[in-house]
């Protein structure tokens, strides 16, 4: 996620004894320093187009197909991700099955996500309420109960309802559709908190706080995830307090 420091040992060595590396990176600066651990660095923004007329699933499958054919010709192939490469991230995990289904060996590194990021930068265990991810999208697309007694994090906000897989960011009127979902289950003041982390080692994370109702009006990048803190408390179960009573006695 950021440049310079979030590189385990491992996914390094993985990258300087591959022969070929695919990058797929938050920043073209962080493509150039790609490009100092390794002679052969392709980069795969190229894919997207122009960005109006081709869907980013058709760039996606494109992704796996090139990555596929240096397997197939005999090359170890390393593939960067930003952040974690298995974190909302359709093409890494759709390579490794087809490489594992077609013979080859297959492996994921784990990285540093923009989730581990928000936790230190914005102070919250996921442990303490417990905490939900969705894509924004899946909030309009599918019935999805939210747990307003848990955190709530959103991914990919700033192109919540695109359809067509070919827009890199959708508008006010897309966010107040998202707005008015969340509005079952939190108040219009409830605090939203708009966060992007450094990508760069001189940068500092952005963290915004807005009222839910004024979702729609504030502009959200496509690097930026929102969270939601709980509206609710968490509530004691009682008949599970009881039972698990009776248990301790029964087991004492
Ligand atoms: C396609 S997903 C990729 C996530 C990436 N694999 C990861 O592990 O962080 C893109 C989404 O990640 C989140 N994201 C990407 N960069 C971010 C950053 N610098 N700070 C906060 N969230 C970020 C946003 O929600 C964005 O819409």
């Amino acid at each position: 996620m950021t440049l310079g420091s979030h590189l385990s040992p491992l996914a390094r060595s993985h990258i300087q004894q591959s022969d070929v590396v695919f990058a797929a990176l938050s920043d073209a600066i962080v493509e150039r320093w790609l490009e100092h651990m390794h002679p052969d660095v392709r980069s795969l923004q190229p894919y997207y187009g122009d960005g109006k007329s081709k869907s980013r699933a058709a760039t996606y499958r494109e992704w796996v197909e090139v990555m596929m054919a240096e397997v197939r010709a005999g090359k170890r192939v390393c593939a960067v991700f930003y952040g974690h490469p298995g974190v909302f991230a359709w093409s890494p995990h759709e390579v490794i099955r087809v490489a594992r289904a077609e013979g080859f060996h297959a492996h994921m590194e784990p990285g540093i996500s923009a989730e581990d990021c928000l936790y230190a930068d914005l102070g919250i265990d996921p442990g303490r309420f417990g905490c939900q991810h969705y894509e924004a999208s899946q909030l309009l697309f599918y019935e999805t109960p939210i747990n307003p007694g848990a955190c709530l994090v959103l991914w990919q906000v700033g192109l919540v309802g695109d359809r067509s897989m070919k827009r890199f960011s959708t508008g006010p009127e897309y966010r107040q559709v998202l707005v008015d979902v969340l509005s079952r289950d939190y108040p219009p003041d409830h605090e939203v908190i708009i966060y992007r982390g450094a990508t760069l080692p001189i940068e500092q994370p952005r963290i915004r706080h807005v009222p839910l109702r004024d979702l729609p009006a504030t502009d959200v990048s496509a690097e930026e995830t929102v969270v939601l803190l709980p509206a609710s408390p968490l509530r004691a179960n009682l008949a599970l307090r009881d039972r698990l009573a009776e248990l301790d006695r029964a087991m004492s």
